[in-house]
């Protein structure tokens, strides 16, 4: 970690002060940030003591090796596309790209100028994915036919509209596919495996969980992907007021491994399947493989740690990194299709393998979506119920908290 400094900036204040703490202890500098919302801009740039942008190209003209996408969530793919084309690398908060045109377009993207692309999911890092892959891997559990992945958040209305300010703003919008990374990711990493096919079922959105609210896109849905090796991964979250839960869940032909909010591990092996001395059930806090005094530090039980280190590695190393391109545009495939497939009521689609130019080719022109940037004649809603418009009492509300926040938007 203590080779020459990688140069990076960073777009986007909020999420992407994860990345600007951590720069420095993965051997990255960081050198310059941007944000169109000027105030906070000017309080970050001040606190970390970089050049300050508020225009994303004059950003990127920027003396940097590499930059962090931490801007809206439905916008990376074009950021990401502009920078990979201005020779920097690329490592983007999820998701990698809101319609398939832009998923096949990422790709060409890295492939073309060979810059270092990686997807900044954490929670496959988090200690507990990390120790589920180590024991998958060592096939003590043999190999996946089933999997669950859950990242059900829950947001206390006032608090959700703190972080969704505007309108337009994209976690008003966002269908409950989209969010899908934070679930599917670490059982792509555990077990190795790609989504090929998937079907799912969306729960619309009833104003009963708030009925106040300026939130168009529904709180929860199911995916099931059919991956690559023939298992069948059950794919759930997204805001349901049930419960705050985070899970993983992999079941093997030889036994089970699970990990609760990415922390604690349980192996099981029925009795019959276990080797001599074996226990049938074990649950244990894993350690860190590496590096836990800085893993411990970071966020997201670790996770925001090992992006930035994996990043900062994969540049150094001049090699792709696992969370690649190919995988991120997997997993955005799956938020799309699988929004698709809800407003289908669960009609199969089949994902394409983003490796291959003719599979994606068939995509170049696929811009459907159903977010407000893109409205249009056909446009999908991003509800089962459509989209719903809020009360105006709602929007009064709504617009007082984003106005005590300093949002000047609409
Ligand atoms: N991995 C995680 O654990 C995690 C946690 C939180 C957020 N995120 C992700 O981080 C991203 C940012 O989320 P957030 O919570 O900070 O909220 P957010 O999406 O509201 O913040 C985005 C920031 O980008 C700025 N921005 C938007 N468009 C811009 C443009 N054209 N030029 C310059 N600046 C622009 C906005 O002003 C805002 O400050 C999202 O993609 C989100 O999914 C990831």
């Amino acid at each position: 970690m203590s080779a020459k400094k990688i140069r990076g900036g960073v777009i986007g204040v909020g999420r992407g002060q994860s990345f600007m703490q951590g720069a420095a202890h993965t051997g990255m500098e960081l050198v310059a940030i941007c944000d169109t919302w000027k105030e906070r801009l000017n309080k970050v740039g001040k606190r970390f003591k970089v050049a300050t942008y508020a225009d994303y190209d004059r950003f990127l003209k920027h003396d940097m090796d590499a930059v962090v996408l931490a801007n809206y969530c439905h916008d990376h793919a074009p950021f990401a596309v502009k920078a990979l084309n201005a020779g920097l690398h690329v490592m983007s908060e999820c998701i990698a790209a809101r319609t398939m045109a832009q998923c096949a377009e990422l790709v060409e993207a890295v492939e073309k100028t060979g810059k270092i692309y990686m997807l900044a999911e954490n929670y496959p890092y988090m200690l507990g994915c990390q120790e589920l892959r180590r024991v998958y891997r060592t096939g003590e559990i043999g190999d996946v036919q089933y999997a669950e992945g859950e990242y059900n958040h829950p947001a206390e209305e006032n608090w959700r509209l703190s972080i969704s300010p505007g309108m337009k703003h994209w976690r008003n919008w966002l269908p409950p596919t989209y969010y899908v990374t934070h679930a599917l990711a670490p059982l792509m990493y555990i077990t190795d495996t790609l989504p090929v096919s998937l079907n799912a079922l969306s729960v619309p959105a009833k104003r009963i969980q708030a009925p106040n609210t300026v939130k168009i896109g529904d709180f929860g849905g199911v995916i099931l992907c059919r991956m690559d090796n023939g298992s069948v991964f059950r794919i759930w979250g997204l805001g349901m007021s049930s419960i705050h839960r985070i899970r993983y869940e992999v079941h093997g032909d030889n036994g089970m491994a699970s990990s609760l909010h990415g922390g604690e591990v349980r192996v099981h092996h029925e009795p019959w399947l276990r080797h001599p001395g074996q226990p049938v059930d074990r649950t244990y806090q894993p350690d860190w493989p590496e590096h836990g005094d800085l893993a411990a530090k970071a966020g997201h039980g670790g996770g925001d740690f090992w992006t930035n280190f994996h990043f900062a590695n994969a540049i150094r190393d001049r090699k792709q990194p696992y969370l690649n391109v190919y995988r991120a545009a997997a997993m955005a495939a799956v938020s799309i299709l699988g929004w698709r497939s809800c407003l289908e009521n669960g009609k199969p689609f089949a994902i394409p393998d983003f490796k291959s130019k003719a599979a994606r080719k068939p995509y170049a022109d696929d811009n459907w979506s159903p977010f407000p940037e893109d409205a249009g004649p056909g446009q999908p809603p991003a509800s089962l119920n459509g989209n719903l418009k809020p009360s105006a009492k709602a929007i009064a509300h709504a617009r007082k908290v984003w106005k005590s926040i300093g949002y000047k938007g609409v």
